[in-house]
């Protein structure tokens, strides 16, 4: 069962219209007449219910029909999911609750609970999540979720391993959704059967998800399921039963960023998440992009009804080597200064380039970096959100997700009185015809 979310528009439609006038009481007339013959030939049958009365239900069905097709379209809104993360140890003042405009996002993501003993572990922030879900009296709409992720000792792989196992999970799913009012759950397990743990892992994440969607649509609370999956192209093969999840899950949201970033194995500058390849990449080089992943995942299985696009609202920030070669894949030497171990928030991209760095914007893959001194970031702005909002709507993608609200600028620091700008530049986009 899949939930969407549904708008009605009613369109606008003119006065006078000649048609209208004209058809409108000669209608009112004609059903004049039927109702009067109806009522006469019910009268001398003697009983209620006769054709007549069956062929005026009919016209009924088919003005009703007609009226909710011309004037009422259904328009199924792009979803847009938004990651929203209780942080510990990031060095600059967190983002709170109440400074969530609760009409940016169609789903919120509060990240992340554990997998403690089989059970799901919200922590020690509980108000946190109460919180979030009481932007849902401002905006019923909203859907609020709860991602539970293998940091923190979570031990994802001694749940999936059997059937008790998974369903004392799935009970202690169902037990915070209903207390805390939340209306789904998102798996963010990176990752089943990779490296090396073992391959049955896979086909237990895909029994997983088949019995959370069994359950879930048991328990008469009307809850979402969705995972955050992986974008290269071997994790896909490796960790993932596409067809399976792809029956019984919701959405996905790709987690197409972090295709490069500073390694010691590889340190050159590259792309957080181009939407494309560029002209120096060839062979495998050329699928770590946002394009290839998601097609990656169409053509594995997975509708792209129910795909969700993941953009990144950070950047990477590398240590030039040498300054004067600040080109993309010029060598590095470690995560640049800007951020915390090389995640730049979009505020402090900002302060970088208020502070003179010099931003190029690469045509190839609908990105920008920018450099200055021996720093070096790339990072998401509103030019490339845009190519990649259009390209999701062209694309006919479910929608965009956003890694994380907390990274956008909540604080007004890029522009003054503007507050989410990137996720306000999806928004934007995906409400435009
Ligand atoms: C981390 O896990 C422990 C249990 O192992 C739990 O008590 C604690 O609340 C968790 N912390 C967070 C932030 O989830
Ligand atoms: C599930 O695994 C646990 C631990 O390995 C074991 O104790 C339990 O008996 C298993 N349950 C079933 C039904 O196999
Ligand atoms: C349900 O969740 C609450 C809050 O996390 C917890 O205190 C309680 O023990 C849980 N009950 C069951 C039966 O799991
Ligand atoms: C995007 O991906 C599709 C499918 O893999 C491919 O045909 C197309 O060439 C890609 N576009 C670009 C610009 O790389
Ligand atoms: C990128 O595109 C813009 C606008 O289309 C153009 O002005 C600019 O010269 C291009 N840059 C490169 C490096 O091709
Ligand atoms: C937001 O910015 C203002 C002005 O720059 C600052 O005074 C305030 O402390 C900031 N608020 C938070 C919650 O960071
Ligand atoms: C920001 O908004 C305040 C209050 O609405 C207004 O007084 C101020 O001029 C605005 N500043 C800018 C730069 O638009």
């Amino acid at each position: 069962m899949t939930i969407v979310k549904v708008k009605y528009r009613i369109n606008r439609f003119t006065y006078p219209n000649i048609i209208f006038i004209i058809t409108f009481p000669l209608g009112l007339f004609l059903i004049g007449i039927l109702l009067h013959n109806c009522y006469k030939t019910s009268m001398a049958e003697g009983k209620l219910v006769n054709n007549c009365v069956l062929w005026m239900h009919w016209i009924w069905n088919h003005i009703r029909n007609f009226v909710t097709f011309k004037f009422i379209t259904k328009i199924e809104e792009p979803f847009i999911v938004c990651y929203y993360t209780i942080e510990d140890n990031i060095n600059y003042i967190s983002l709170i609750p109440n400074y969530i405009n609760p009409y940016l996002c169609t789903h919120i993501i509060i990240g992340f609970a554990s997998v403690y003993n089989c059970m799901i572990d919200l922590g020690n922030n509980l108000n946190v999540y109460k919180d979030v879900v009481k932007l849902k009296k401002i905006h019923p709409n909203l859907k609020v979720m709860v991602s539970v992720d293998n940091n923190n000792n979570s031990d994802f792989q001694d749940m999936v391993l059997n059937h008790s196992h998974r369903k004392i999970f799935i009970q202690s799913v169902l037990n915070v959704t209903k207390i805390f009012n939340l209306d789904g759950l998102d798996l963010d397990w990176e990752f089943p059967a990779w490296a090396i743990k073992p391959s049955h892992e896979k086909i237990h994440f895909a029994q997983l998800i088949y019995e959370l969607r069994k359950e879930f649509d048991h328990s008469g609370q009307k809850l979402i399921l969705s995972a955050a999956v992986a974008a290269p192209r071997a994790l896909i093969d490796q960790c993932y039963e596409v067809p399976t999840i792809a029956e019984h899950i919701d959405f996905v949201n790709l987690m197409s960023y972090d295709y490069h970033f500073y390694v010691w194995y590889y340190p050159v500058t590259d792309f957080n998440s181009p939407l494309y390849p560029h002209f120096l990449e060839t062979g495998y080089l050329t699928s770590l992009n946002v394009n290839f992943s998601a097609n990656y995942w169409v053509l594995k299985g997975m509708p792209r009804k129910k795909i969700v696009i993941g953009i990144p609202l950070y950047g990477h920030s590398y240590k030039l080597y040498n300054p004067s070669n600040h080109k993309i894949q010029a060598p590095a030497s470690g995560y640049g200064d800007v951020g915390y171990l090389g995640y730049a928030s979009y505020p402090q991209v900002c302060l970088f380039l208020k502070n003179g760095a010099v931003r190029v914007f690469v045509n190839d893959s609908h990105v920008p970096y920018a450099y200055k001194d021996n720093e070096w970031i790339s990072y998401d702005d509103i030019s490339s959100i845009s190519s990649k909002a259009k390209w999701i709507k062209t694309n006919g993608f479910k929608g965009a997700m956003v890694y994380s609200l907390n990274m956008d600028d909540w604080n007004s620091t890029c522009s003054s009185n503007y507050t989410f700008p990137l996720t306000n530049t999806i928004k934007d986009i995906f409400i435009k015809k």
